[in-house]
């Protein structure tokens, strides 16, 4: 067996596979579908400081290898997640075991309006002994206020990130928008700031139209593209992220199969998630993190490190 633990920030991977923001709930929505105690993270769905109601229905459109969604962030906010859901996690992970049972990092996925708004929001998550982590989305194409514009200027990405900086202490990943000329500047912003990583990437803006009723299909007009078809863009960011920073890196973006997962590794990803995948078969996650530990023994590779950012 290879040695596929992975380090990241503070985090312990026991595998570099990790789920998705937005595509797997909390995680528990899964537990009787896979053993999700073998992930090495789970991204819980975006949180912000209050609660949303997202966007109006439609939210989704299916597309050639691929979907368009406009969700819009709808979640009941930082205090009932600390309430509630945090709570049902703990009852399910046994978090002060985390040092003698195997268990997925759970990692918060933070958004907001402005960098007090998400220093807010992370603050309240810093109070949770259980959560080693805060995801920063600081690129959310479906929403009108903040989101995504913090994410496609690296002025606005490093006051966020240096707001939450002060205001959270454990590791702080800063989710990266893909609808940028030069993805490594907004890298290397959030680096100076203080990120201990950066995963990339988030969701394509795009849109669909049904030509009989010429009208847009989703309600807001455009929405995220995700799955298969991102795939190329998204590697092309990571190799190129990779190049750029000193930080580790966290590759996503249309992930469906092992040899997918081994691409991002060469391109340079340290770890890796999966997304709208998920959503076609919600065991493929489990399924990489064995498929990428066989591929390593069937080429005699005994650490998953060897080949992160081999490729030539
Ligand atoms: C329905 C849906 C909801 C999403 N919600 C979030 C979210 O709340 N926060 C976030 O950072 N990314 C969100 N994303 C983006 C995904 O986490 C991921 O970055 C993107 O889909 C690309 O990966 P994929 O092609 O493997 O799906 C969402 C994606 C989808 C499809």
């Amino acid at each position: 067996m290879a040695n596929i633990n992975v380090k990241i920030g503070g985090l312990d991977l026991q595998n570099p596979v990790m789920t998705a923001s937005g595509t797997f709930g909390y995680g528990l929505e899964y537990a009787n579908l896979m053993d999700i105690r073998r992930l090495g993270g789970i991204i819980v769905k975006g949180t912000t400081l209050t609660p949303r109601e997202g966007n109006d229905y439609p939210r989704m459109a299916e597309t050639a290898s691929g979907m368009l969604n406009c969700v819009g962030l709808q979640n009941k906010g930082a205090d009932y997640f600390c309430k509630h859901i945090y709570p049902e996690l703990d009852a399910f992970f046994h978090f002060e075991k985390r040092d003698i049972e195997p268990q997925p990092a759970i990692i918060v996925n933070v958004s907001g309006s402005s960098p007090e708004d998400y220093a807010a929001c992370a603050s309240r998550i810093d109070t949770l002994p259980g959560i080693p982590a805060i995801e920063l989305n600081i690129s959310c194409p479906n929403v009108h206020d903040g989101g995504m514009a913090f994410g496609t200027n690296a002025k606005a990405a490093a006051s966020v990130v240096s707001s939450v900086r002060a205001a959270y202490h454990k590791t702080l990943i800063v989710k990266l928008s893909p609808n940028v000329t030069d993805i490594t500047e907004i890298a290397r912003a959030a680096e100076a700031e203080g990120a201990d990583a950066v995963s990339l990437i988030n969701t394509l803006m795009g849109t669909s139209i049904d030509i009989e009723r010429r009208r847009f299909r989703l309600s807001i007009g455009t929405g995220g593209l995700s799955g298969p078809s991102v795939k190329p863009v998204a590697l092309r960011m990571v190799y190129q992220t990779a190049r750029a920073v000193n930080i580790p890196v966290i590759g996503l973006g249309g992930i469906c199969c092992t040899e997918d997962a081994i691409e991002f590794l060469m391109a340079g990803a340290q770890a890796i998630q999966i997304g709208t995948a998920n959503f076609v078969d919600p065991k493929v996650s489990e399924k990489i993190a064995d498929g990428i530990n066989d591929w390593l023994d069937a080429h005699h590779i005994a650490d998953i490190s060897d080949i992160v950012g081999s490729v030539e």
